[in-house]
């Protein structure tokens, strides 16, 4: 069952043209992923899904809904950018998702399941200046993970989450990441300019031609499994560049 639909989305920045008449489709509980250059418009369309960016032209429909433009709470987003505010803990910084809630009831058991899923929990009290590149991420995604569970968010959205981690700190955080996800059932939109990284965490990889960004390929990894599976992404990638 499709749960989002990207139709005809274009963009452009003055004279830029970063998306031109973009179409996919994203299933229910699939773990879907956003392969392509750095530039070429992957953070763009995850702004235009979360509703912080307007499109030229082109629908976005989540559910039967068209929520083109508007910020939907049905779609929780990790931004690229760290999210956390300095002058708050990690517990201040989750409670703040909290706070734009009217019905504030459970929160701090919310926000303690989540600490505890992401290993935050003996990190509770610390400041972002104080905690390592990975913790840094896992809050956030906690942050995510807290927000969409209030706003009964089924749709994530990841942009780069294991960017700028060393090799074990992201192997932890993938784990951890996935098995999480998978329990709670999520649909999953994961961008990436790392094919492997891709590769081992989805269901479904879409790779986006250079700027102006358009659909080169979708490959199903269900259907087609993984085997050669990175030099056929490469190949795909390589003769657009
Ligand atoms: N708000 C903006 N104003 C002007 N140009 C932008 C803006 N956001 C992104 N761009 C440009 O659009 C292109 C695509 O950016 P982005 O979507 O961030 O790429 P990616 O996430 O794939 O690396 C880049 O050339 C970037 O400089
Ligand atoms: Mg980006």
């Amino acid at each position: 069952m499709k749960i989002l639909k990207i139709k005809n989305i274009s963009k452009s920045f003055d004279k830029l043209k970063v998306l031109h008449k973009l179409n996919f489709e994203v299933k229910k509980g699939e773990f879907f992923s956003i392969v392509g250059p750095n530039g070429c418009g992957k953070t763009t369309i995850l702004n235009i899904l979360a509703g912080i960016l307007v499109p030229d032209s082109g629908k976005i429909i989540l559910e039967k809904e068209d929520i083109t433009g508007k910020i939907s709470g049905k779609l929780g987003y990790m931004p690229q950018k760290d999210i956390l505010l300095p002058w708050r803990n990690v517990f201040d910084n989750l409670k703040l998702v909290t706070e734009v809630q009217e019905n504030a009831a459970n929160t701090n058991s919310l926000i303690k399941e989540y600490m505890k899923k992401l290993n935050l929990l003996a990190f509770k009290k610390f400041y972002p200046y104080q905690l390592s590149g990975g913790f840094i991420k896992r809050t956030s995604l906690a942050r995510t993970l807290i927000y969409s569970t209030i706003t009964g968010a089924n749709v994530i959205m990841l942009d780069e989450p294991f960017s700028n981690l060393d090799a074990m700190t992201k192997y932890d955080l993938k784990m951890d990441l996935e098995k999480i996800l998978r329990e709670e059932g999520r649909t999953i939109i994961f961008v990436t300019h790392d094919i492997s990284e891709a590769i081992s965490i989805s269901d479904r990889i879409v790779i986006f031609k250079k700027r102006p960004a358009r659909i080169k390929k979708i490959f199903d990894l269900r259907e087609m499994g993984k085997e050669g599976l990175e030099e056929k992404i490469m190949k795909n990638l390589k003769d657009e560049i």
